[in-house]
């Protein structure tokens, strides 16, 4: 069975004739047949070109955190969007927005860009012309963004293609990215502390800046074990690297502040896109005064067009406002951990070997192991292909998480306890069903 109805069909083979794969991203192709196309989104839901309706898991991959097309989020981008949408001067509202990012964060400063991948390419920059360094270290199964830099042992990769976890290799993630790049990054696993000592200790005086994904927000939500982020800091500090905290997934998604008020550690630079404009694209870079200050007209470049925009700033406005005024971020707590802990229940009655990794806010189903991967190649040898099949089979009930294990559930403050009850519920019949039809054993 397929996930498009007859509707969705027809406007998926339109989507194709003129859109490679019919989609604007790669991520969005699910296959020619389960790819969707969506007419609108409220709240938790998406309907599709059939009118059927999803719960949604997926969020736009991480950004929608209040919900789907707020009426206050939509009302202030209406009333800004009076007075015109771009300058190219500064303006009193992205004023007040670098404010409330410093205020909710503990970033001394903040430059806007557009997207998550603006903001990570523009701060390695920074880091770099920071240090007078070239390298960084960058983490297996982390990802930051479609900049030819980054796209190296990212989620796209295979085992096969990692190399010893000793001495892993730079797996490009595309074809079309110079080879001369490889030579740029420094890939490591995550959580190998030993690695990662000896690592910066032999080689510091070539590395720029450490990036990472405080939680694994491109692989299940796999978290730092408990020395992780504290000796990082420390070796960065030891040794003048820039610490980069990625936190275009984490960012006023795990707490308000992110991760480092979850975990309590400041960053040198700090990547926010995502949560930060609910959906609107938005990103910032934050960081330290001194880090930060290296950005110079003439000298050392950070710029874009559409920085700042009025449109972005409006929402992110009214996004930042609400993490102030309502308890999202409870929200999120409590009803991730009812699913988080439902979801657990029903796979242990129905035998089925698995982990829950992750926060509330974003969690993983990690199937195969009762063990939490510890890092990227611990997942990938995880049952991906039945991780697939329950969510074919969960999404043609009517609850959509991403088709690969490897992107987290995002929960927006929309989702219900009768959502949540309604989730349990598909993911129950789904789980029976799959037994029943000996998909798992
Ligand atoms: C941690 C992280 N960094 C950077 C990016 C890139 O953001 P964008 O897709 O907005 O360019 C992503 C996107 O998923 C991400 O998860």
């Amino acid at each position: 069975m397929t996930l498009q109805g007859e509707q969705t069909a027809r406007w998926f083979q339109r989507a194709s004739s003129v859109m490679p794969y019919g989609v604007s991203s790669n991520f969005r192709y699910w296959g020619d047949q389960d790819t969707l196309v969506i007419q609108r989104a409220q709240g938790a839901y998406l309907w599709d070109m059939d009118g059927k309706r999803y719960i949604d898991y997926r969020l736009g991959f991480g950004p929608v955190i209040i919900g789907h097309a707020d009426a206050q989020i939509n009302q202030a981008v209406a009333q800004a969007i009076q007075e015109g949408t771009l300058s190219a001067w500064t303006t009193p509202a992205e004023v007040e927005l670098a404010e409330r990012i410093i205020r909710l964060t503990g970033v001394e400063m903040v430059r806007l860009a557009n997207s998550g991948t603006e903001a990570t390419m523009q701060a390695l920059r920074i880091a770099r012309a920071h240090t007078g360094r070239e390298k960084y270290i960058k983490f297996e199964g982390h990802y930051h963004g479609s900049a030819d830099y980054f796209m190296f042992s990212t989620a796209a990769a295979s085992l096969n293609m990692l190399g010893s976890p000793r001495s892993p290799i730079p797996a490009p993630m595309s074809s079309g990215m110079p080879a001369q790049i490889a030579e740029t990054v420094i890939i490591l696993p995550f959580n190998d502390l030993d690695l990662l000592e000896r690592t910066i200790r032999a080689r510091w005086g070539e590395i720029a800046a450490v990036f990472v994904e405080p939680v694994m927000g491109n692989v299940g939500g796999i978290l730092p074990q408990e020395n992780f982020l504290p000796t990082l800091r420390r070796l960065c500090d030891e040794y003048g690297i820039v610490l980069v905290f990625d936190e275009v997934k984490t960012g006023f998604r795990i707490a308000k502040g992110g991760a480092q008020e979850f975990f309590n550690i400041k960053a040198d630079l700090v990547t926010y896109a995502k949560a930060l404009g609910n959906g609107f694209p938005i990103a910032a870079i934050g960081g330290k005064r001194e880090v930060m200050m290296t950005i110079a007209p003439g000298q050392v470049s950070q710029s874009g067009t559409y920085n700042g925009n009025t449109v972005a700033v409006a929402a992110a406005l009214a996004t930042l406002e609400r993490f102030e005024k309502d308890p999202i971020h409870e929200t999120l707590r409590q009803r991730g951990q009812s699913l988080m802990k439902g979801i657990d229940e029903v796979l242990t009655d129905h035998d089925i070997t698995h982990a829950l990794t992750g926060l509330p806010a974003m969690f993983g189903i990690f199937l195969g192991s009762s063990e939490p991967p510890r890092n990227f190649r611990e997942y990938l040898k995880g049952n991906s292909a039945l991780y697939a099949q329950l969510v074919r089979g969960l999404a043609q009930r009517g609850v959509l998480p991403d088709i690969d294990g490897r992107e987290p559930w995002f929960l927006c403050a929309a989702l219900s306890e009768a959502d949540v009850q309604e989730t349990l519920n598909v993911v129950n019949d789904t789980v029976r069903n799959l037994k029943e039809r000996g998909k798992v054993n």
